[in-house]
């Protein structure tokens, strides 16, 4: 279990498979998500990022629902809205100079863990995914050869186990601290 001192919004996420399918997200709420993801920190504030956003029925959610993984298709149908968070690759045909591209993948990332925040906020449960067609998305939706498609982030409001035909999955657990945080040298352990 996480610490119980997190902050709650970190403290009570995780990523469910069973969304209550008849939440809605307002224009406003996917907007404010948005809004979460703009103001991410970027090397050099580059803001290598973009997205495609899709809500539940709407044209583009029923795309990228083609392009899922078999294990991801059934709970994913459920979700009340989809971001797919996409990073520049490469220079744009009238780019000069392409500084930070190396860290564009880092800072879209990051986009992702700010929508997470800012959905824990407002009662919402995210889940990430990268189980589809990379490839089968950037064609269907013209994403440029210099962009690359990175992740889903499902959204909505968490459903009842009970009422769901998608297996909700144990809840995760991490490695413990010492074997990630260091300080000396590599591989001790922080005291
Ligand atoms: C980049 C990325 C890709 C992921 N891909 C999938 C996926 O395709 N399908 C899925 O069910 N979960 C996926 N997950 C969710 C992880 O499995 C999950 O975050 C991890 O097991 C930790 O669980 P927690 O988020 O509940 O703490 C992905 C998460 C990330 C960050």
């Amino acid at each position: 279990m996480p610490n119980a001192e997190l902050t709650p919004y970190l403290r009570d996420r995780w990523s469910p498979r069973v969304f209550d399918p008849t939440h809605e997200l307002s224009d406003d709420e996917l907007r404010l998500l948005l809004e979460a993801a703009r103001w991410s920190p970027s090397a050099g504030n580059t803001q290598r990022w973009a997205f495609l956003v899709g809500q539940r029925g709407d044209a583009t959610f029923t795309e990228l629902e083609k392009h899922l993984s078999k294990g991801n298709k059934g709970w994913v149908a459920n979700v009340s809205a989809v971001i797919v968070t996409c990073f520049q690759t490469g220079a744009a045909p009238d780019d000069q100079e392409t500084p930070y591209l190396d860290l564009a993948e880092y800072d879209a990332g990051q986009t992702a863990a700010h929508i997470t925040v800012q959905a824990a906020s407002m009662g919402l449960h995210v889940h990430q995914f990268a189980g589809f067609d990379h490839e089968g998305v950037a064609e269907a939706f013209g994403v440029p050869d210099h962009w690359r498609v990175a992740t889903g982030v499902a959204l909505g409001r968490i459903g009842d186990p009970a009422t769901s035909e998608v297996h909700e999955k144990d809840r995760s657990s991490r490695k413990p601290l010492e074997e990630i945080a260091y300080a000396g040298s590599w591989g001790t352990p922080l005291a």
